[in-house]
């Protein structure tokens, strides 16, 4: 049995997609879960789905140093000591380096990329220094390993994957650093795919059946539970196969 119950989880990027997905299924299992995201509205939606105090819904823009680092320390001015973190949260334009202009560029790199490094680095200091146990786990993508036809996005989840290798090394023995790398994944960010890239995805994929959020949930619920002990530095391929490497 996945037991989550009582952990305390962080969840980036929680009020659709795969991270609303991740904090129903760590709910279902126990835990309480800080759901964090930019957008007000569907996080309250959220929240009113859930109906008890399980779920704790924030709105932080995670490309802003200055409000992770406010949520951490509101946290521990009210004595929480999160568990587990979920770096989640992710934008993709679905577009070629030369339509990329500089902000775009930026904005890349600071949701995707530097929100996580902020993320990982504070959660992960407090717990080394009070050698506690505790949980990372880094939403990267098939793009970061295979590439992607958006070249900025590809590196993004590419530096995602370097990240989960390095602190898996720096953070032991006390936090374990895993990854999940999806393919294509029934979410908004799918429908700005480019429709060739979607169906060479879907022309190479081994199991024909479409995944889904929940597919990703599950493997997260394993990836934070203590069933997954022994894993660290890890990438977790749910892909249908496509791209067999
Ligand atoms: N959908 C896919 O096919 C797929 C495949 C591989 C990896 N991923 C990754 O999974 C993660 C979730 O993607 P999704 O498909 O659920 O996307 P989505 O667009 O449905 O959800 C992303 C969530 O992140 C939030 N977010 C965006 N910018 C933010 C910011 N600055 N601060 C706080 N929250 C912010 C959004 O509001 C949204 O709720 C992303 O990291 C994405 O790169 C998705």
């Amino acid at each position: 049995m996945h037991s989550l119950k009582d952990k305390i989880i962080i969840v980036t990027g929680a009020a659709r997609g795969i991270g609303r997905s991740i904090t129903l299924e760590c709910i279902k299992y126990g835990a309480i879960v800080f759901a964090l995201d930019i957008n007000k509205l569907d996080l309250v939606k959220l929240k009113n789905e859930i109906k008890n105090d399980q779920i704790k819904t924030y709105v932080v823009d995670v490309s802003k140093y200055e409000e992770i680092n406010n949520l951490f320390l509101n946290l521990k001015k009210d004595k929480i000591n999160p568990d587990c973190l979920v770096n989640n949260a992710g934008i993709y334009y679905g577009q070629s380096i030369f339509k990329y202009n500089n902000s775009e560029i930026d904005n890349i790199i600071n949701i995707n990329v530097k929100s996580a490094i902020y993320f990982s680095k504070i959660f992960a200091a407090t717990k080394i220094k009070n050698k506690e146990k505790g949980v990372i786990l880094n939403i990267s993508s098939v793009s970061g390993q295979d590439g992607s036809s958006d070249a900025i996005y590809g590196l993004s989840k590419s530096a995602l994957i370097g990240l989960t290798k390095s602190n898996a090394i720096n953070f032991s023995p006390y936090i374990r650093v895993n990854a999940i790398a999806p393919g294509i994944v029934d979410t908004q960010m799918l429908r700005k795919v480019p429709k060739d890239r979607v169906n060479n995805y879907r022309k190479s994929e081994l199991i024909k059946d479409h995944i889904l959020p929940i597919d990703v949930a599950n493997t997260a619920v394993f990836l934070l539970s203590d069933l997954s002990k022994n894993y660290t530095g890890a990438i977790f391929d749910i892909n249908n196969g496509c791209y067999l490497r």
